[in-house]
């Protein structure tokens, strides 16, 4: 694996290689991460042309565990303002010596974009890892999702996995339905208005639901997604108060799910536009641990593409 660019085409076999590998570096406890050499000497580049709280400060993070140098490139005030190509700006780092791009960028395939010049450049000791691009995959986020479901369902094989929101433009929900499908869950479903719902989801391999009563009954696990305003270029959106009255996860509607349901939001959360805080705050909610789980997952990802020269 010598980038991380999606999770579409993973083989099972390395997915559960990275959760496993994550699971390696949690110290009894839960909540203590070992701190090893694996990534010393390494330089890692944080490049986020997107905002992020959880995303790049856990790849901080990680990268510090495995003892790397991390440099977070502050992309207002770099030369890309004034005109520089992504392209310059990737040559102009790796001849920093740069090891590993970690990469957030608005438009879908940039990351591949990245990875696919440092190949033709014969530059194969760069690694690029995809943050999330535009509304294509998320896989970190995707593989963290995973390790957090592993860790409390135990089993996929039994799980029917709801995804609730606006999947059209959620690049979290592909990366998700790709893992899932993959690690074999029983059921896969995505809940929304059809408006919020991309074509060729049966085709995937999940079922689709646009009433949320009926596509919550009896799932193992609820993710819900946020509405993604920024993509949606100023399409007519339905008010957040309808909006919520339709697909806003309130503890009526868990109610629908198994009683030991889990909770989970990739954040950032609007509460009281698709979940209410009485189930944000709630006993079911696992949000926190997803962003706990996502640094021992992110230095998984890292140390297995650091290592690789395939
Ligand atoms: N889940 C996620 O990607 O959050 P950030 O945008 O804060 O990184």
């Amino acid at each position: 694996l010598q980038h991380l660019l999606g999770i579409d085409g993973l083989p099972k076999s390395i997915i559960n290689h990275i959760l496993d590998t994550a699971s390696s570096f949690v110290s009894i406890g839960e909540r203590e991460l070992k701190k090893v050499p694996l990534m010393h000497g390494k330089s890692v580049f944080n490049l986020f042309f997107e905002n992020s709280t959880r995303t790049r400060t856990t790849f901080e993070i990680a990268a510090k565990r495995l003892s790397a140098d991390v440099i977070n490139l502050n992309i207002a005030a770099s030369s890309a303002s004034k005109g520089e190509s992504l392209l310059d700006t990737i040559d102009n780092l790796a001849a920093m010596h740069a090891d590993m791009f970690v990469v957030r960028h608005a438009t879908s395939g940039a990351p591949f974009l990245l990875a696919q010049h440092l190949n033709d450049t014969k530059q194969h000791h760069v690694h690029v890892v995809n943050a999330g691009d535009g509304r294509h995959e998320h896989p970190t986020q995707g593989l963290l999702d995973m390790y957090t479901i592993r860790h409390y369902k135990k089993d996929f094989s039994n799980l029917t996995v709801a995804i609730v929101g606006d999947v059209l433009h959620s690049r979290v929900a592909r990366s998700d339905i790709h893992a899932l499908t993959t690690l074999g869950a029983a059921e896969v479903r995505v809940i929304g208005p059809r408006t919020l719902l991309p074509g060729g989801l049966e085709q995937m391999g999940v079922r689709v639901f646009t009433n949320m009563n009926e596509g919550l009954k009896g799932v193992d696990v609820v993710i819900m997604l946020r509405l993604q305003n920024e993509r949606m270029n100023g399409a007519l959106l339905p008010s957040t108060q309808e909006y919520f009255k339709q697909y806003g996860l309130t503890p009526e509607r868990l109610a629908l799910a198994k009683p030991d349901a889990i909770v989970m939001h990739p954040g950032p959360m609007n509460r009281g536009v698709e979940i209410d805080s009485a189930v944000a705050d709630g006993p079911q909610a696992v949000i926190l641990s997803q962003v706990t789980f996502g640094i021992a997952v992110r230095m998984a990802v890292m140390s297995i593409v650091s290592g690789s020269n395939a």
